[in-house]
């Protein structure tokens, strides 16, 4: 059988109360239409078409940089927002002469699980009806669509919230707005539906009558539990998606060998990947394409967007990463600041309260205290005193520090860059470097101590007689 796939991704979302359209709002850091995307193309689905309207100079951009080289994945725009059936018609060059099924996907269904519309695609297979569609029963239905059906038990027709008797009110199976349908019965059949309903909308949910009608009934999947099938439309359902996407990434990593030690309380994102063994305790953020190596411990409160962690590496409480590479066996913490461009190699130790950017730490290198480490070049195994601090800006443009092996910054030290310490060198405490230290040599750049003796007990006998003579 072949098949294709049109989403449903142009509605205006006005129950989201938001300036960005509801088929944007991430769950688990995917776009909401995203994900019924993936669902289409892990399905086999030729082609899918995506419908967009409202917002679209937002949308496209945001799907077509994800699908940017997936040829399959393809974008049509619906005239006037009219409703479901009209968002199909504006998919129809793509199936007007395709031979095969097309399965209709609504794009604020994120947590569409991927069995149901294998399933579904299965059943329709053996059904051999015009149309099957998926069905679920919900003890409180809300606003969904009722399915009505024959004294057979076939679907008779679906009635919209809107339309429904009081009666119909009270059916509690719904339509949850999964759909597979012969290209050709779907071709014929939209030009059949009009908006003579309570909204004066386009309902694709007609074609469940037209089917009847015509004398072969839709068959019905019914999914075993409606929860992972709730559409979104306002914000309190956003937050119910997000809460069951988290669930069930948990649930994946958990599976894997990942322990969470609080799990409520972790965000993963969807494209994250953690190993064996690594171990995540309370209100940690995981997000992007943030990778996490075996056996490493991340303490609470630490944020990682776009980083890759090493194995066995221990992340502090508190440290917060973007786009950052952090080898094996570092120890990073707590409050740690690693901005952009950041590359620990094995072994690096950073220790409370420094800040690095376009930085780049050799093996064993260390800097435990209080430091501004911003593009430099830090050689394996050198030692950042407390305090140290790369002054990279001179306020038109940014300059680099190189650090050489083994070199020993002591505490307190600002490296004016562009400045270039040798391997093996000393810096002296204190020191502003503002020349190149050559390898092996001692930097110091402070005036000599002088100590004058029992200067304290003569100002305190001053303050204690204020008007004698100074002597
Ligand atoms: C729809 C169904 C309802 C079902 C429910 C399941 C219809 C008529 N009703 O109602 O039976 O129980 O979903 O969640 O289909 N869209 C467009 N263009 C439009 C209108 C909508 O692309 O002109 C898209 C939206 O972006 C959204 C999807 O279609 O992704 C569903 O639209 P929505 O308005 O949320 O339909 P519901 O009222 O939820
Ligand atoms: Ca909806």
């Amino acid at each position: 059988m072949r098949l294709m796939a049109v989403v449903l991704a142009a509605g205006a979302g006005t129950r989201m109360k938001s300036d960005l359209p509801k088929v944007l709002h991430p769950v688990a850091g995917l776009p909401m239409a995203c994900w019924a995307v993936e669902r289409a193309l892990a399905s086999g689905a030729d082609r899918v078409a995506v419908v967009l309207k409202h917002g679209r100079e937002l949308v496209e951009p945001a799907l077509a940089s994800r699908y940017a080289d997936n040829p399959r994945v393809v974008f049509c725009t619906q005239g006037p927002l009219d409703g479901t059936a009209g968002a199909v018609l504006a998919a129809r060059e793509h199936f007007h002469d395709f031979a095969g099924s097309v399965a209709i996907l609504y794009g604020d269904v994120p947590n569409l699980p991927q069995e149901v519309l294998d399933g579904l695609i299965r059943l329709h297979a053996d059904a051999g009806c015009p149309m099957t569609l998926v069905t679920a029963h919900d003890p409180s239905p809300n606003r969904y669509g009722r399915i009505v059906r024959d004294a057979d038990g076939r679907p008779l027709r679906i009635v919209e919230f809107a339309d429904a008797s009081a009666e119909e009110r009270a059916l509690q199976e719904v339509n949850v707005g999964l759909y597979l349908v012969e290209a050709a019965f779907l071709d014929r059949a939209l030009d059949r539906i009009d908006d003579s309903n309570e909204q004066q909308e386009f309902y694709l949910t007609d074609l469940v009558a037209i089917a009847a009608a015509e004398g072969t009934p839709a068959a019905a999947l019914v999914a075993p539990d409606i929860a992972p099938l709730h559409g979104v439309n306002r914000r309190s359902e956003l937050a119910r998606a997000e809460a069951w996407a988290q669930a069930r990434l948990r649930e994946r990593w958990m599976d894997e060998g990942v322990t969470f030690l609080a799990p409520d309380s972790v965000r993963l994102e969807v494209d994250v990947q953690l190993s064996r063994d690594v171990e995540i305790a309370g209100g940690v953020s995981l997000l992007g394409r943030t990778r996490v190596g075996s056996g490493t411990r991340i303490e609470p409160g630490c944020h990682l967007r776009d980083t890759t962690v090493g194995d066995a590496v221990t992340l502090r409480a508190g440290v917060y990463a973007e786009e950052t590479a952090i080898g094996d066996h570092c120890a990073i913490g707590p409050w740690v600041h690693l901005r952009p461009g950041t590359q620990l190699e094995e072994g690096v130790r950073i220790g409370n309260f420094v800040e690095t950017k376009q930085a780049v730490f050799g093996p064993g290198a260390k800097a435990s205290h209080l430091s501004y480490i911003g593009d430099a070049d830090v050689g394996a195994g050198a030692n950042v005193g407390a305090g140290t601090i790369t002054c990279n800006y001179d306020g038109q443009r940014k300059h680099r520090t190189v650090i050489g092996r083994g070199a020993f910054i002591g505490s307190d030290t600002q490296l004016v860059a562009p400045v270039t310490v040798g391997d093996g060198a000393y810096v002296g405490a204190g020191t502003t470097v503002t020349e190149d230290v050559p390898e092996g040599a001692l930097a110091l750049s402070r005036c000599r101590q002088r100590n004058i003796d029992g200067w304290a007990e003569r100002k305190r006998e001053r303050a204690d007689n204020p008007d004698e003579p100074s002597s």
